[in-house]
């Protein structure tokens, strides 16, 4: 009997174990705009490569970049239908969960990287990674890209060389005051269509990081660049509550170890492709970069009347 008993446990042991070993690593398919060539390309793919390097038998991701899997506009109601479990769109696309993320869409508030560095690690960055809480949605990190250079059919010097020209900008009401503000008229259009929209001279310009422009060609079809570093433009990596609070405890430590690593990896590519995607694109020829004196910069900073400008139309249609 007593054999009988032991055998029984060995067997269900044995069962139990197999069914643990043959359980499907969870499935993480990151979903991006960008090319592989970029800090967010980059660091999506040092995450693949970690997970499948240290919990091979536990998780496993798959990238889609380019756009492949999702746009930026249809990405995080995707992720809220379980359709894809990591993304990481710029801070200006949430526009549509919540307001507290376009803090960092406001004109000339850091003077550089070192600046949102400071910021996104203080208390008040890190407290905005739960913004997105009440939406279902999980914020898991910043990831940089860098600040924004203004691309155009002409030279752009001051806020007047703006007026009444087509921008294309992300999905945030701050960026279309900002582009108001300087009696432009700003376009939301997804990042995927920004090539055809410049090369088409559907549009006459767009705001963008060194890496996206020279990634996405964008200097191909645009003679000018002002470095204007007037924004930044940087990431939340983003899950969903439902996809990652039901992890075993184990799986969402390992991959979240893996992603802090490769975020720390994707900001260091972004520091260096910044300048060297900068240089590519003055070495091509392609696209004249201008650099703005400290007065032309002085005027953008404090375009008070364009500010007010926006400030008396909103609040005409507030009333
Ligand atoms: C991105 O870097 O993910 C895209 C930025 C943009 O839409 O301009």
């Amino acid at each position: 009997m007593k054999t009988l008993k032991t055998s029984l446990t060995a067997m269900m042991l044995a069962l139990g174990i197999a069914g643990v070993a043959n359980a499907a690593p969870v499935e993480i398919k990151f979903s991006h705009v960008v090319a592989e060539n970029t800090p967010k390309g980059q660091m999506a793919i040092k995450f693949k490569e970690l997970v499948a390097e240290r919990m091979p038998d536990k998780a496993v991701v798959n990238v889609y970049p380019n756009s492949q899997l999702f746009g930026d506009n249809k990405v995080l109601e995707a992720m809220l239908l379980g359709d894809v479990e990591l993304a990481a769109p710029s801070l200006s696309k949430f526009n549509k969960y919540t307001k507290a993320l376009q803090l960092f869409d406001l004109p000339f508030l850091f003077k550089d990287m070192d600046a949102v560095e400071r910021f996104q690690n203080g208390p008040a960055g890190q407290e905005l990674l739960g913004s997105l809480k009440k939406k279902g949605l999980v914020g898991l990190g910043y990831l940089h890209n860098g600040m924004k250079q203004l691309s155009a059919n002409d030279p752009l010097r001051t806020p007047a060389d703006a007026d009444g020209k087509k921008f294309r900008i992300m999905s945030s009401d701050v960026l279309a005051a900002q582009f108001e503000a300087l009696e432009a008229v700003p376009l939301k259009k997804p990042f995927s269509e920004v090539f055809t929209l410049l090369q088409t001279k559907a549009i006459d310009g767009q705001e963008n990081t060194w890496s996206n422009i020279y990634s996405k060609k964008f200097f191909e079809v645009q003679p000018y660049i002002t470095e204007s570093n007037h924004g930044v433009l940087d990431y939340l990596v983003v899950t969903s509550a439902e996809f990652w609070l039901t992890l075993p405890d184990d799986v969402r430590e390992g991959v979240k170890e893996a992603l802090d690593e490769a975020i720390a990896f994707g900001n260091k590519v972004a520091n260096d492709k910044a300048m060297a995607d900068k240089q590519a694109i003055i070495e091509s020829g392609r696209s004249e970069v201008l650099t703005l004196t400290d007065a032309e910069r002085q005027q953008c900073r404090s375009d008070e009347a364009g500010m007010e400008t926006v400030r008396r139309r909103n609040r005409c249609r507030a009333d």
